[in-house]
């Protein structure tokens, strides 16, 4: 474990905060598509858009007015394989944020399969095994390929065994020793994802995921999980879905002494829009409320698809 690499960097270091709540403790979600002729509105998630290489600069040029520093990036390549894989279009993307922005912002990119699998499955599979190997070693090299284009983290979503520890050895033999690992460490195969995955065009065309995401109604192994991506040398770690999730985070923090941060997700956030589309609830409230709960069940940072909202709402 590295302490430097949550403390160099002002933004990540905020993030990790204890006992506060600060604006960069919001990552912001962004989608990026390389098929520029794509539909960009996303069922469910309010205004936030799909963007592409033409139109992100602007839009988180936007954000960043508004005092939003801190992204996760969701890369959808234009072209499904299920053998070959590369990061160029996304490598592109990032060396021109990174050339408009530099440090101003935090730049986190989501390292899974799930948008360039024609299965959209998270992992590569083999006579309907999980092939590990392939899996870990081309996320690995992926996940190189986001550093070397700019990003400040990574964050390894897919749940595969031993994904941290690959990612981790791959960034430390190429000198990206001070880059964090933002691993989603406790994620359930969750019924909440759905309009990500409409977005991420990353839905499963056969089975599901429950052979590598947990089961929501085991807490032991789901405290477990984080506990083992904590041992592969995770920086960060995360439950996901969030609200659905709040019993687990004291459990985790006390094994782990690591900051934790909840995953608000697409279905979660969707309530909101559509109790406040219907005028049943005033939404900045309401999700002010849910960010409130997060920080009260000692949540250090808070991944949500309003974060952008955070000035507005007094944070
Ligand atoms: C990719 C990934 C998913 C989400 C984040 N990363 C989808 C999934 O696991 O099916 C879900 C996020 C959301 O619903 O907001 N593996």
């Amino acid at each position: 474990m590295n302490p430097e690499r949550l403390s160099s960097n002002d933004i990540i270091n905020n993030m990790s905060l204890k006992n506060k709540f600060v604006r960069d403790q919001l990552v912001q979600p962004i989608f990026i598509h390389e098929d520029e002729k794509s539909e960009s509105s996303i069922p469910g998630l309010g205004k936030n858009r799909i963007l592409f290489k033409s139109n992100v600069i602007e839009s988180i040029s936007r954000d960043l007015k508004n005092g939003c520093r801190n992204f996760i990036l969701f890369f959808v390549p234009k072209n499904k394989s299920n053998t070959r894989f590369n990061a160029e279009f996304q490598e592109n993307i990032l060396l021109k944020i990174k050339k408009e922005f530099d440090s101003e912002i935090v730049i986190w990119v989501d390292l899974c399969l799930c948008s360039f699998t024609k299965s959209g499955h998270c992992c590569l599979f083999e006579d309907q095994k999980i092939n590990y190997t392939e899996s870990l070693k081309i996320m690995s090299d992926i996940g190189l390929s986001y550093v070397r284009g700019g990003a400040d983290g990574i964050a390894p979503s897919s749940m595969l065994n031993g994904i941290v520890n690959s990612a981790r050895m791959k960034l430390d033999s190429h000198n990206f020793k001070h880059i964090p690992i933002m691993s989603y460490s406790t994620k359930f195969a969750s019924n909440f994802y759905g309009p990500f995955r409409a977005a991420a065009d990353s839905s499963p065309s056969f089975g599901d995921r429950t052979s590598y995401q947990l089961d929501y109604t085991d807490k032991e192994n789901a405290i477990k999980s984080s506990i083992k991506f904590s041992d592969e040398g995770a920086d960060l770690l995360m439950v996901k879905p969030g609200l659905l999730s709040l019993d687990l985070i004291e459990p985790i923090a006390l094994k782990t002494k690591k900051p934790i941060g909840a995953y608000q997700v697409s279905g979660e956030y969707s309530s909101l829009v559509y109790l406040a589309d219907n005028k049943l609830i005033d939404f900045d409230s309401g999700l002010l409320e849910t960010w409130s709960s997060f920080k009260r069940a000692g949540a250090q940072y808070i991944i949500s698809y309003g974060s952008r909202y955070a000035k507005r709402l007094g944070i």
